[in-house]
């Protein structure tokens, strides 16, 4: 293991995530751009001026798209309680060529929803309205180096980047965000984040669609007295990360929709910074779940509960057939350890409609195409990574992000299939949540083992993964293959102010 100590690691790194966390708690101010202060949230919220573009195009296409849209970083203000409006940032998109149903409007601050298929070819044009610097990572979508958003990307205010790539993924449910580094967290938290949905090509699972099939983004924020969001504010809020105190599903507060008696598909994001939740059903009824961060799973399954950390998405099939008119079921979060004490509610669905549909729950998806371990360039000696917090400071075995460095140990080759073993083990069982984030390809996850019992019966790993939760003392054997595309990416945990605090780290693909 290449666990380092604090002094071996303030010479290797010169970088200033390290700095911002050991300045912090030593009672010096907090530095590091958008950390807490409220005159910097105050420059994140205030516009840039207008200025001519400077445009990035790294790879520019020959010939025609499906999609083109521009996507513009934008302050704004949001009527989310009564009284004041609250001042948020927001993506706010434009198309340019296309059909309307790829790009519509997000609810509330939310940046609009994406809709495409596999196979069309996307243009995006990132306008920079803000006057910090940003990047868009496209989370879980399998693409080149350049359009996936890495930090070292990051374009001044006032600068466009085009992103042009051709939609690879399985149909599913991912997103997009901010990532910039050291300023994610903050970028997130104030609103940036919208829906990138890849639909099946036809409706042959017979599942819920169009309106029945409802894309649900679970946050929190913490709203001072006049309305306006405070982020980030202590030592202790940084080190655990971020748990705001107020629950909003997309983009709204005590959230509610209304369903007719019939099946649903609902698409769950946790687009909070660091809240984990442990979701169930308000009347003690299983969860059916048919997808996970990366499309739909062999076939659906039950689970009591689910455990849903930031960056992962569960798709599940409910049907309010099974409830009366006037119904209010409730989508609650369960007592976590570490996390929270008593049951909250997320959502409450109001059953308003009667409708008689005959649409049962497919017995099968698609299969997976699941890899075999066996032919793992590494089968018996698995890359292994600990994410742990090595005096405040976040890490991934004791290293901290580097914006152009990779380790010898962090380099792959393109076209082969490897085992890492990511940890959790480092702080032992008194570490917190880490939810292991990896760029460019999904994962299967073949086995944990440290599962505390309390989490055990609501992991979904039955499917495609791009976001593997690690509660503390936890190990997972996560099993992919680099394929397509060459290239330096980064894997994080996506707590985000563990991520902006360093705990993260490139991977290279060779060719
Ligand atoms: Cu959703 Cu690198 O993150
Ligand atoms: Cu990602
Ligand atoms: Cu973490």
């Amino acid at each position: 293991m290449k666990r380092l100590t604090r002094r071996q690691f303030l010479q290797l790194s010169g970088g200033s995530a390290g700095a911002l966390f050991l300045t912090a708690c030593g009672g010096g101010m907090m530095n590091g751009g958008m950390m807490g202060s409220g005159s910097d949230s105050a420059e994140l919220l205030t516009p840039a001026p207008t200025s001519t573009l400077t445009s990035h195009t790294p790879q520019p296409f020959s010939g025609d798209v499906d999609l083109d849209f521009t996507l513009r970083t934008t302050v704004s203000q949001q009527l989310l309680r009564p009284g004041n409006a609250t001042s948020v940032l927001r993506y706010v998109g434009e198309l340019n060529q296309g059909t309307d149903a790829a790009l519509t409007d997000g609810p509330s601050y939310l940046g609009p929803t994406i809709r495409v298929r596999r196979g069309q070819r996307v243009r995006i044009r990132l306008v920079n309205e803000l006057q910090a610097e940003t990047i868009t990572h496209w989370h879980g979508l399998h693409l080149p180096d350049e359009m996936d958003g890495h930090p070292r990307y990051a374009i001044p205010s006032g600068e466009e980047y085009i992103y042009e790539f051709t939609v690879n993924n399985r149909a599913g449910t991912y997103w997009y965000h901010p990532h910039p580094h050291g300023m994610t967290g903050a970028q997130v938290y104030y609103g940036l984040a919208g829906f990138f949905i890849v639909d099946e090509e036809k409706q042959s699972y017979g599942l819920p669609h169009a309106e029945f099939d409802v894309p649900l983004v679970i946050q929190d924020r913490t709203f001072a007295a006049d309305n306006q969001l405070t982020y980030v504010s202590d030592m202790h809020q940084v080190m655990q990360g971020f748990w705001a105190d107020t629950i909003l599903v997309n983009g709204q507060l005590d959230y509610r929709h209304e369903v007719a008696t019939r099946p649903y598909r609902l698409r769950l994001l946790n687009g909070s910074n660091a809240r984990v939740y442990k979701l169930a059903w308000d009347d003690e009824s299983p969860i059916t779940v048919i997808g996970s961060d990366g499309g739909l799973l062999a076939r659906p399954v039950e689970k009591p509960y689910v455990l849903l950390s930031p960056g992962e998405r569960v798709e599940v099939w409910r049907d309010f057939g099974r409830n009366q008119l006037n119904d209010q079921p409730k989508l609650v979060a369960l007592p976590l350890s570490g996390a929270n004490n008593s049951t909250f509610d997320i959502m409450t669905f109001d059953v308003t409609r009667a409708e008689q549909v005959d649409q049962p729950l497919p017995t099968a998806f698609a299969p997976l195409d699941w890899l075999d371990p066996a032919t793992a360039v590494n089968a018996d000696n698995p890359r292994t990574f600990d994410f742990f917090v090595n005096h405040m400071t976040p890490t991934i075995d004791g290293r901290q992000f580097e914006m152009n460095e990779v380790a010898d140990d962090e380099i792959v080759k393109l076209n082969t299939t490897e085992l890492w073993r990511v940890t959790n083990v480092g702080n032992g069982a008194n570490g917190f949540p880490h939810p292991v984030h990896i760029h460019g390809n999904q994962f299967q996850v073949l086995e944990r083992s440290g599962t505390p019992t309390e989490v055990a019966q609501g992991y979904v790993d039955e499917g495609w993964k791009d976001t593997v939760l690690l509660m503390p003392d936890e190990t997972a054997t996560l099993l992919m293959r680099f394929s397509d595309h060459a290239g330096m990416f980064v894997y994080h945990c996506h707590n985000l102010e563990h991520e902006d605090g360093g705990m993260m780290r490139n991977y290279r693909i060779d060719a």
